[in-house]
């Protein structure tokens, strides 16, 4: 379905184009004043100075052609030259009901879909998932969704953390722990157990003990970093330990990203690129792109127009080892050559930023990719907490996800028994999912790149701009068209909708017809926030009209039946947006 502002601004183009002005000035904007139109539109000012003229004067030239149609109720010239501009409720009514009968609620799929990677989660195998982790998760599930839906064919890999110096750390704590195993006996020849020689909860216990001993103990860090090359390059009883160690991570990781409701068509990692690295640096050695300094080999970077210095890409550490940098070099082949992507899409902490700035440009320096492939890194800010540190637990330790979900599930239970008579048990199972909303609409609501406070009791509250609130809103509207199913007002969901009676009923419907405009602005601009924005207005738009109507008690068949499918209509959208937002509404809470 076309969007609205473009049907509106086909109009207005023809009737300056009528008027003999360039149709390129007919811009047309939501109105920044509501109070006074709905749109508007500010090419008279523009045109004026083109064609010397006053603005008012071709603003009421154009008015006038426009006036008379069946598309607006109201078109005004005002001071200094702006267009004022209503739309004819008739005609708007007609859009809602080709948004009921269109596909998606008029919402197209693109007519040459991209192939598109979104690289999001990002988890390290053998450290357990925690709440930095969240935001990737979070935010890279809502892109893959939101590109999915407009028909875009996109694939998500979580890029584990599979290949650096935890590897080793992992290794020589097991080897002081347990220095029996068969790993550790070089004279051993028999096969390796199929049984890891740990289980999560020992290896989520490991890490940090190895980590921390590194810190002190130099023998000991010594011993992880040789165990790491060794195990890099290809020795095989400690390969069989890191494939244990994958396997006994990644069996956690996927129960951990399955309760948030993420999914990942590839659970590809670093590990994975490491074929491709010494092709791609004998290339940039032979391209001359790469060159040795202080030791390491690095690639220049720094373009004309950029406006501070940045420093060159190191590919190669001085004492041979390879860098993230590589690895997602690496990675870049492999996907060139598995999937030839139009489009990556990266999902990390902003403070990457640089990193991926060097990648991009070196991919494309050295044609890895062609140079107009996009690349985008969607960097976020850190989740703080109230006092508006990195948020910890109480005790300063790194909060881990899981706490951090059952704590804010608890605290929507809490929610919803507060005044609330239902069953213990549907209340426990209405929270995990009112919790879910709670969370992510809690993140994805602030644009990605800026920090957030992690506030529990206003993400759990069922009113403002709340996750819970559009679940409530939601499952308002259910809750009325059961009502009505049950009384036999047999018209559920088929009757036309009818002009809007009121101004209310109007605010509703204009906020629907942006629906598919939102949805693609803010695919484009990886932007699931403005999903949020949209469905908060939406529902402010529809409880504002609930508040003002008497749909069931309503006598008049039609425009009872009228109503009830407009309400449908906007159940439909907003269901649609909080699934992007990877969000689900209860049947009742
Ligand atoms: N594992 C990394 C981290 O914890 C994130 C990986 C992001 N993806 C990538 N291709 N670099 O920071």
């Amino acid at each position: 379905m076309k969007k609205i502002l473009d049907l509106i601004t086909s109009e207005v183009k023809e009737a300056f184009a009528a008027c003999g002005y360039d149709e390129s000035f007919a811009k047309v904007t939501l109105s920044n004043r509501p109070d006074l139109c709905e749109y508007q539109c500010n090419g008279a000012m523009a045109a004026a100075k083109a064609y010397k003229k006053k603005p008012i004067d071709i603003a009421n030239e154009v008015v006038e052609k426009l006036a008379g149609g069946d598309m607006f109720s109201e078109v005004n010239a005002v001071m200094p030259g702006f267009i004022n501009i209503k739309l004819e409720a008739g005609y708007l009514a007609t859009y809602m009901n080709n948004m009921r009968e269109g596909e998606h609620c008029g919402c197209e799929k693109a007519k040459t879909p991209l192939t598109i990677i979104v690289d999001y989660g990002g988890a390290n195998v053998a450290k357990p998932l925690h709440v930095g982790h969240l935001r990737s998760a979070v935010i890279g599930e809502s892109i893959k969704r939101m590109g999915r839906f407009l028909g875009h064919k996109v694939i998500g890999d979580v890029h584990l953390g599979d290949w650096g110096l935890q590897m080793g750390l992992i290794i020589e704590e097991l080897r002081d722990r347990k220095p029996e195993l068969a790993y550790f006996d070089q004279n051993y020849t028999g096969e390796y157990p199929k049984e890891a020689p740990f289980t999560i909860g020992e290896l989520e216990e490991i890490y940090p003990a190895a980590s921390a001993k590194s810190k002190t103990d130099e023998e000991f860090s010594a011993r992880a970093h040789e165990a790491t090359l060794k195990l890099q390059n290809g020795y095989a009883p400690y390969r069989a330990i890191w494939n244990h160690i994958i396997d006994v991570s990644v069996t956690d990781l996927k129960k951990n990203y399955g309760n948030l409701n993420v999914t990942f068509d590839l659970w590809k990692g670093e590990s994975d690129a490491q074929d491709y690295i010494p092709g791609l640096i004998k290339e940039l050695e032979d391209r001359k792109l790469a060159y040795e300094s202080q030791g390491a080999l690095v690639v220049d970077i720094a373009e004309p127009g950029d406006s501070k210095e940045l420093p060159p890409c190191i590919i190669r550490k001085s004492d041979g080892a390879a860098l993230y940098s590589t690895s997602d070099l690496g990675t870049i082949l492999e996907r060139e050559k598995e999937y030839c992507p139009d489009w990556y899409i990266y999902i990390t902490d902003k403070r990457q930023e640089l990193h991926f700035t060097q990648v991009f440009r070196v991919a494309k320096k050295a044609g890895f990719v062609p140079e107009d492939r996009k690349m985008s890194h969607l960097g976020f800010g850190t989740m703080n907490g109230k006092d508006g540190k990195p948020f910890k637990t109480r005790d300063g330790g790194v909060m881990r996800l899981e706490t951090l979900i059952s704590d804010i599930d608890t605290a929507a239970y809490d929610k919803i028994m507060e005044n609330r008579s239902v069953s213990e048990e549907e209340a426990l199972k209405t929270s995990k999912i009112v919790g879910m909303a709670a969370l992510k609409y809690g993140d994805l609501s602030n644009q990605a790149s800026k920090d957030y406070i992690f506030d529990m009791d206003r993400f759990v509250s069922f009113e403002g701009n709340t996750g819970p609130y559009i679940l409530y809103t939601i499952v308002r509207i259910k809750s009325i068209l059961a009502k009505a199913s049950e009384l036999e007002v047999q018209s559920v969901g088929t009757g036309d909708i009818l002009p809007a009676a009121s101004g209310v009923e109007k605010d509703l419907m204009l906020q629907l017809s942006k629906y598919n405009e939102v949805i693609e602005t803010s695919f484009l601009e990886l932007a699931p926030h403005k999903i949020c924005q949209y469905v908060y207005e939406l529902a402010n738009a529809f409880n504002r009209f609930y508040h003002d109507t008497k749909i069931i008690a309503e006598e008049n068949e039609k425009q009872r039946a009228s109503w009830l499918s407009l309400i449908s209509l906007a159940k439909d959208v907003l269901t649609a947006c909080i699934d992007l937002l990877g969000i689900e509404a209860p049947e009742r809470m």
